[in-house]
């Protein structure tokens, strides 16, 4: 630490990475210290955007320079194993996006080599800090709807898929890349794992894809089943054009409850045509705003304090076992039961 101020690197400016870079410079007890993106241009906008004194073209420079203390991890999905791995052995406590990695053993090392190292190891599923999941997650816990009977939660995408998205064997999908925040809030609600999911796939909006990635799928539903006999159900989606909506629901013996709204303003207008409009939230980067931040001041303190973080590897790679038996079940067309023993 350099002025008491954790000394925070990140790796990949993406749109991801220039959210958490701008969380940091408003954490108290961190400072960006540095920014690494293959793209120079990239790098170079964040970092005079927002005055990161270095900025490097490969991971492995960052890593080895010795003066940060930690790194958040927001390149491309497969990425994230090298980089994780690599900044766990030189010492850096490590904050990775979501989804972990691309398979169940990729995660096992990484779980492995930050535990070795005694680094802090988070994962960003944001959705753990918004203040609208929380209050859910408080509700369920107080008894409020009787007992958890099925979690829904579903996440729909706007925008058109990137073409290395179109590519499951290289992507995992849309179930990885979208649906892990639900797969995390069905653990979380439900405080158990998946035993068995079933899901059903299909492209229904992206035809450019169709004939190169028959694979690919744009809308996913996921049935499933828990260890303590709950179920769950996830809904996924992208390309959907209309906006960004992300909600979960949830029935119990006693209630119900649901959480996250599609509209982005309170405001309601209605006019002499008879019509009502509201505007729609279009991006998760205002849906979850509060929460990156939320999450990133998680992360600073979990160093600060020497505590555990709130969602760690574990987390991450149960999610990753999901992606993986969800998309074997769509390939296959049948049910699969997970292993789920760490
Ligand atoms: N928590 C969330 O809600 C959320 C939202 C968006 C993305 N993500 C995750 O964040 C990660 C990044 O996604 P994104 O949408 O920001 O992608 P992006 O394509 O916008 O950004 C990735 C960045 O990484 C850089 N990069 C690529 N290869 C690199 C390398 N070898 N070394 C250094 N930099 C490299 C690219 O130049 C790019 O600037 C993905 O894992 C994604 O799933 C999470």
């Amino acid at each position: 630490m350099k002025n008491d101020e954790v000394q925070v690197c990140v790796i990949g400016a993406g749109r991801a990475g220039v959210i958490h870079a701008r969380a940091i410079t408003q954490v108290p007890g961190a400072h960006l210290a540095a920014v690494v993106d293959s793209d120079h241009d990239a790098c170079k906008k964040v970092c005079q955007e927002l005055g990161a004194a270095e900025s490097y073209p490969h991971y492995l420079g960052a890593v080895e320079n010795s003066h940060f203390d930690a790194v958040i991890v927001a390149t491309p999905t497969r990425l994230h194993h090298e980089i994780v791995v690599a900044a766990a052995k030189a010492g850096k406590h490590i904050l990775c996006e979501k989804p972990m990695a691309m398979n169940p053993s990729q995660c096992e090392e990484m779980v492995r080599v930050t535990r070795e190292n005694r680094v802090k190891f988070q994962i960003g599923f944001m959705r753990r800090f918004d203040g609208g999941f929380q209050r859910a997650k408080e509700i369920i816990q107080r008894g409020q709807i009787g007992e958890v009977v099925l979690v829904k939660s579903l996440t729909h995408g706007p925008s058109t898929p990137k073409r290395w998205q179109y590519d499951i064997s290289g992507s995992n999908g849309p179930l990885a890349e979208v649906n892990s925040h639900d797969i995390d809030t069905l653990r979380w609600f439900t405080e158990s794992e998946f035993t068995k999911v079933y899901a059903i796939a299909g492209n229904y909006r992206c035809p450019e894809a169709r004939e190169e990635f028959p694979d690919f799928y744009d809308n996913v539903s996921l049935v499933a089943s828990f260890e303590n006999g709950m179920q769950g159900f996830i809904d996924g989606a992208v390309s959907v054009k209309y906006g960004y909506d992300a909600r979960a629901e949830v029935l119990g013996t006693e209630g119900l409850l649901s959480v996250g709204q599609l509209a982005q303003q309170s405001v309601v207008t209605c006019t002499r045509h008879g019509e009502i409009t509201q505007p729609v939230v279009t991006s998760w980067r205002d849906l979850f705003a509060d929460a990156y931040l939320a999450e990133d001041r998680a992360f600073i303190a979990s160093i600060r304090d020497n505590s555990d973080p709130v969602v760690n590897g574990h987390d991450g790679m149960m999610v990753v076992k999901v992606v993986e038996a969800g998309n074997r079940s769509i390939r296959e067309g049948k049910p699969v039961c997970l292993n789920t023993q760490p």
